[in-house]
This record gives C-alpha cells, structure tokens and sequence, in this order.
C-alpha cells in the first residue's frame, strides 16, 4: 500500500485483515488468567492499601480516631488530612470534562458518602481492610440532599458548562401554533452506577521523582500529565501501564481520588502500594450516570409531518462539580422537523460527580425521545416505523448539514424484516403467546455521533522481514487489540500474524481516548497511516533502485501486501520487502501516522452512526413481570474492521439497554444519602436469564467523509434506541406508559 497515509476511504486499499471476523488476539490471555491487569501486579515489598469512607453524605469529620488501626498487627500507617501533605495541583481547580476534582485527603469536608477519609496502609490486605473497619469517625453532618425535588437547582449556563445547554433552532413558537397534533411525554431516568468487572485499582512504585503506575485507563495521553500534575513531577517522570481493562464505559477515561491516593500513599511510605476499589466503593468516587428528569414533545401539522421537537432535561450533578449529562441534545439531529428547542438545568445532589458512562447524554435522551415518538405515532394513528420513515431526517434538522453518510432507512428494513415487525397490530394488547403472556413489540433509532480524536502510532520495518506496530491505546474488552492489531498490519501490507503489536501503556505514541465510539477510527487510523508511512519509504527505495523490478514505477502505483511489494497495474511485478531492506542495506524503516479527518469534512457534514431496534417484551397479566423476549438490531457505522467484535459490541448496547429499561438504579438512603444498593445483589444488572434472543445484523454503509478510513464507531450505539424500544413493547403489551426507568411492577398495576 504505498498511497500517501492520508487519502480517501474508497481510494485506500485496507488489506486481508480488516473486515475479517479475526477472534480475539488476546482471547487465550484472558481466559487462561495470564493477561495481567492492574492488581494482579505485586511488585516485591507491597503496601496494601484500604481507604474508609465517609458514612455521611454532607458536612465535616470533626473527629478521626485512629488509634485501633494503628494497633492492630500489620497495619503500618493511617494517612488522615492531618498527615497527607497537599498535591502540587489544587485537586479543587476548575474541572474539565477529563477531569474531576478529586477527594485525596486535603480536608475535613464530605461531599458525598464513601468519600474517602483516611487511606489505612498494612503489609496485608486483610489487615487494612480490618484497620479501615477500626477507624471511628465522628461528623458534623448537615441533611443530604439527593433527588430532583431535594437537590439544589442551577443554571448550567451560568456556570459555565461547556456542553450547550440550551439550543433552538426555526421558528419554534409559531410552528407550535400551527400544530394540529402534539404529543408529550415526562419521564425520569435514574442514577446509574458503572460497574465494571474490574473496580479501579492502582498499584505504584515510586523510584525518587519517577512514578510507575498499573491502573486501568482509558486515556493514556491524558493521565500521564494529569498524574504529573498533581506529584508536581514533569510528565516523562511517569511510566503508565494499563495493557488490559475490565471494563470502562467511561469510568476509566479520567484520574480519581482513590488512584490518586494509592500513588500519594506510595510516595509517603516510599514503598509500592496497592489499592483496589471493592465493589461498594464504586458507588460514590468514581463517577456514575446523572440522573435526569425530561420532558420531550413533538408537534405535528395535519398531515403528520413534525413540526417542532422540544426537549428540557433536568440533570444531576455532585455539589462540587459542574459535569452535565447532554441528555436533551440527544434529539437534535434524529427526525426532521424545522424547529427545534432544547435546554437543560441541573441539580445538585449530595453524591460524586457523575460523568461519561457508556452514551453518556444519548442513551438517556433517547431513552425518553424514542418513547415522545411513538406517541406521536400513536396520536398519528400511525405505524411506529411508518411514522418515523414520514420524518426521516435527510438533513441534520439542527444545523442542515447533509450526513456523511447515513445508511438508516435500510436499518430500519433489515431489523423490522428480520424481526417480522410488519405483523405487529397497531393498538395494544392486542396479542398474547401460547402461555397466555401479554405480548408487545416497540422500536427505537439508534444514532451516536462520530468524534474523531488526534491519535498517534508508530510502525517500524526491520530487514530481517519482522515489522511492529504501536499506540498507546486502550483495550477495555471491546477488542481494541484485536481491531487495532487488524488496521496496523494492513498498513504495512503484511499478515496480523507476521507483525508485532503493542498497546497500553505510556512509551508508545499517544493513543488518545478509547471513547467517543472513537478508538478503533481514531487509533486504528494513525496505526494504518504509520504502516502506510513505512510502505511510501520502503517504495521510494525500491523504484528508485535499477536492480528492483520496480524501478521507474510511480510511487503511487505500487501496493504493498503480504510482505511484498509490487506494481498495482501488474500484480506479478514486484518483490519482497526484506529484498529491499537488505539490497539498500538498511536496518529499519520507520513511520508515523496519525489518522485524519478532513477539516473541510468536519465543517460541511453531520457525522453519525445510525441503527434500529426491535424489541418484544412478555408481560405477565396477573403479577406484571416483564421480560425481553427478543431484541432484533440492525446498524450502519461506516467500515466495519471487524465484524464479529463489531457484533459483540452492539449486542453488549443492546444488553445494557435491557439493563437501563429494566433493572438498572442506584437509590440512595434519603437520611443518610448513603447509597442502599452498592452490591450486586440490591444494584440490578442482567444475568443471563434476562438476556433476550439477540440479533445485531451490520448494514453496508460507505462514508467517504468521516474519516480516511470510513471508519464509525459501535461501543456506545446498540444503547441508544434499545432503552426506548423496550418501553414501546411494555406499552404495546400492555397499553402503559410509564413515568420512569427502570419499569418496574409496581408502574404496572
Ligand atoms: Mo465512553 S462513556 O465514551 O468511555
């Protein structure tokens, strides 16, 4: 492949290996027990750290006592805010989106409960666990405030908050005057927690002013300064390693208090220090999703075609960050209608701050748009697919940029053909299977925007034939090794087999985030352009050697692949790379890449991953049970490097989607504000049982403006549109729309 690194997607020729349904390259680590995530690391003369939370929800701890601690066997060290030294960043700055302030100790305040208030450091865990459970707190404790009608109200705008939180567009008031139908629907989303298999964990060694850090991450690029930050220590002094990730979703992309505290412990005690999150500690200082309460409405004229969209949302944040769940944007772009209004206000709880958790903002708004929809349809006395087809979007309603690409309609046919969504009667209850279940059938649209991040990799060519490629990237179980692995060997046109790979960790380039959806484009695309940088070198030796077969050839007519290089139009002239390398007597050829989106792309279309979902729910008509029976998805995302992980990607959305509809909810103690249901026992996710038919089909869709590459995103959209199509079906079942998620029994009586 001998192309400059950065052409069009139909002009770039991706070799064998994307596109294939290779499985997971490290699969056999994982399931024999050798990948070695953060925790299994025990570097010799450990310290195991535990932190003790706070078991108040706001005020001060007027009292520590420690003494029990510190006399039980093993326990070396009690770090209280009497003893922890100040970071050299104010952990109280202004917060970005990949930040947050973080609770390391620097004061008596409590913010939330399980915030933590002394970090116990023991020779082993058992003894820090037991040290923590002997610290005796006394408070000064104010009354929580944790819910919508407790929490104190803001105006995101003036404070600041740097997603949009108000946006109209059209002439939103007369279109509503001339409205002949509308439809409206108020409904509450939860808090969620993330829950991760793996709860964060650090394990850090210091050596003078150089830290070495295990710990799970998702954004390599930004922590490594981040943590430099806040040690006071230039960036290069920090050696991050995170090659495997149970789980992110968002909650790993940025640093938090406990990691922090883990690395701050090891400085103090100068020796390495392990801290791992049990799982109730997950509920409180490492982020969660806002809770929301919004209001969705659409106006139609006589003929059904919508006429304005309006969405408020109400969100929740911490009291002492700014972070704001985008859910009413997520309708801005998804059904065409000439005027829009959105805007948020927030409220702040007495909890930590939430941020990113899978869709962050789409899955919540879609959650209640999709439903605003189908109520729409249903004043329309109209089919659900009919109706969203009558106002299908050919243009981004929010701005009338045309979509890069947008293969939505043929979603819609091949989920609803596959589903058998055309035998679906038009009012509820209207059907019930063989055991007298009250059956239904919803669907929602499922869209995710598709960011691009300035990712950087690396890839060299060795004489001996061997070849490497590298970013520091994030594998987070969607199979970024895997994916990534795919893209860097066809950039340097060779087998995945025949080459190295490396990601996770902080010598490699700056990988950027694994979020947005926008790894495997982002990270993927800068390893293909490295490979590709190698291959346009190792072409300029070759056409310009007398003794190559390719000499005199154009550097743009010569391909690379499978070790060799070779003419373009005359495929059997040509030669191996290593004939080459060794002819010039070079050691090595190295290139970078970076993937590219074009600016003038970026500025003239709207980019989107589109997709639907059909859902059949079975409710049981005397004790209202509802289970998902089926869950039929159909989505277009650009290029498709994989599609067997691509699959398990969005069929992971769409079991997070029965997750969110049903069994997802953090609830809190309203006296204490401390969380009642930070286990798996009282915080409900699926198991198996609960886990539907599933089919996630991939409709062919080529963006040649996205991206290089045409590559989209598939982590965060197989959500969006499944929470919706969920409660369509309960409706359809059972002629109830409920006022909030998760649908409970209780909504049913
Ligand atoms: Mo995510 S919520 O983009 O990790």
């Amino acid at each position: 492949m001998a192309d400059t690194p950065m052409v069009a997607a139909h002009h770039v020729r991706l070799g064998s290996n994307s596109g294939q349904s290779m499985t997971r390259r490290d699969g056999i680590a994982k399931v024999t027990g050798t990948a070695t995530y953060a925790a299994d690391n025990h570097p010799e003369n450990l310290l195991h750290a535990v932190f003790a939370g706070a078991s108040i929800a706001r005020g001060r701890v007027t009292s520590l006592d420690i003494e029990a601690a510190l006399a039980h066997p093993g326990v070396v060290h009690v770090m209280t805010p009497d003893n922890t030294p100040a970071l050299s960043q104010d952990p109280d700055q202004k917060t970005t989106p990949f930040t947050a302030r973080i609770d390391v100790l620097q004061n008596d305040k409590v913010r939330y409960a399980g915030q933590p208030i002394a970090v116990i450091l023991a020779e082993t865990l058992e003894a820090a666990v037991e040290g923590a459970r002997l610290v005796k707190a006394t408070y000064d404790s104010d009354q929580a405030r944790i819910g919508f009608d407790d929490g104190e109200a803001f105006d995101p705008e003036a404070v600041g908050i740097s997603t949009p939180p108000k946006f109209s567009t059209g002439d939103f008031e007369g279109n509503r005057k001339k409205a002949a139908l509308s439809a409206s629907v108020e409904m509450e989303t939860p808090l969620q927690y993330h829950n991760a298999m793996e709860p964060h964990a650090v394990v850090a060694e210091w050596d003078g002013d150089h830290v070495t850090v295990d710990m799970p991450n998702q954004a390599i690029g930004l922590a490594k300064p981040g943590i430099a930050n806040y040690f006071g220590i230039p960036p290069e002094n920090v050696t991050l390693r995170s090659p495997y990730l149970g789980g992110g979703f968002g909650s790993k992309a940025v640093l938090f208090g406990p990691q922090m505290l883990g690395i701050l412990a090891a400085r103090e005690m100068k020796r390495p220090v392990k801290l791992a999150l049990k799982r109730d500690q997950m509920f409180g200082p490492v982020q969660h999703r806002s809770a929301t309460r919004q209001s969705v409405r659409y106006d139609m004229d006589a003929d059904n075609n919508l006429l304005a969209f309006e969405h408020k949302a109400n969100v929740s944040t911490s009291s002492f960050d700014n972070w704001l769940d985008g859910a009413a944007n997520a309708g801005l772009s998804l059904y065409a209608t000439p005027s829009i209004s959105v805007s948020h206000t927030g409220t702040r709880f007495d909890t930590g701050t939430p941020g990113a958790m899978r869709a962050p903002g789409i899955a919540t708004g879609s959650a209640v748009i999709e439903c605003a929809i189908d109520v729409a349809a249903e004043k329309a006395g109209m089919d659900p697919l009919e109706f969203r087809l009558l106002n299908y979007a050919e243009k981004d309603p929010s701005n009338g940029k045309p979509y890069s690409a947008k293969a939505l309609r043929e979603c819609y046919k091949a989920a609803a053909d596959s589903f058998g969504w055309k035998d679906r009667p038009l009012k509820p209850r209207q059907m019930r299977d063989e055991n007298g279940l009250l059956t239904g059938w919803g669907m929602g649209t499922s869209i995710f925007h598709a960011p691009f991040f300035p990712a950087k990799a690396r890839a060299v060519l060795r004489k001996d034939g061997s070849a490497r490629a590298e970013t520091s990237g994030a594998d987070m179980g969607q199979g970024a090794w895997t994916a990534l692995w795919q893209m860097a060997a066809d950039g340097l046109g060779m087998a995945a087999d025949d080459i190295e790979f490396d990601i996770g960790h902080s010598d490699l380039p700056d990988g950027s985030v694994a979020g947005g959806s926008a790894h495997t484009a982002s990270a993927g695309g800068a390893l293909f352009a490295a490979g590709n940088d190698v291959i346009r070198q190792l072409a300029e030796i070759a056409t310009q050697d007398k003794d190559s077969p390719l000499f005199g050839a154009g550097n743009e007519r010569v391909l690379g692949e499978n070790g060799r290089l070779f003419k373009a139009e005359d495929p059997n002239v040509g030669e191996s790379y290593i004939d080459i390398l060794q002819r010039a007597g070079i050691e090595e050829i190295e290139g970078r890449g970076r993937g590219n989106r074009d600016k003038a792309s970026t500025e003239t279309y709207a980019m989107f991953s589109h997709g639907a979902v059909y859902a059949e729910v079975k409710v049981d008509p005397d004790l209202f049970q509802v289970r998902v029976t089926r869950l039929v998805g159909a989505f277009a995302a650009g290029r498709i490097i994989n599609p067997r992980l691509a699959q398990s990607q969005l069929t992971g959305g769409m079991i997070w989607g029965v997750s969110f509809a049903l069994h997802e909810e953090g609830m809190h103690d309203k006296r204490t504000g401390r969380p009642l249901n930070n286990d798996f026992a009282g915080y409900h996710i699926p198991v198996l049982a609960d886990v539907p038919h599933l089919e996630a089909l991939l409709v062919d869709e080529d963006d040649p403006h996205v991206n290089d590459l045409g590559v989209k995103g598939v982590g965060e959209l197989g959500i969006t549109g499944t929470v919706g199509a969920i409660a369509n079906a309960v409706w359809h079942a059972t002629g109830i729309r409920t006022a909030r998620y998760p649908i409970k029994i209780e909504d049913l009586l």
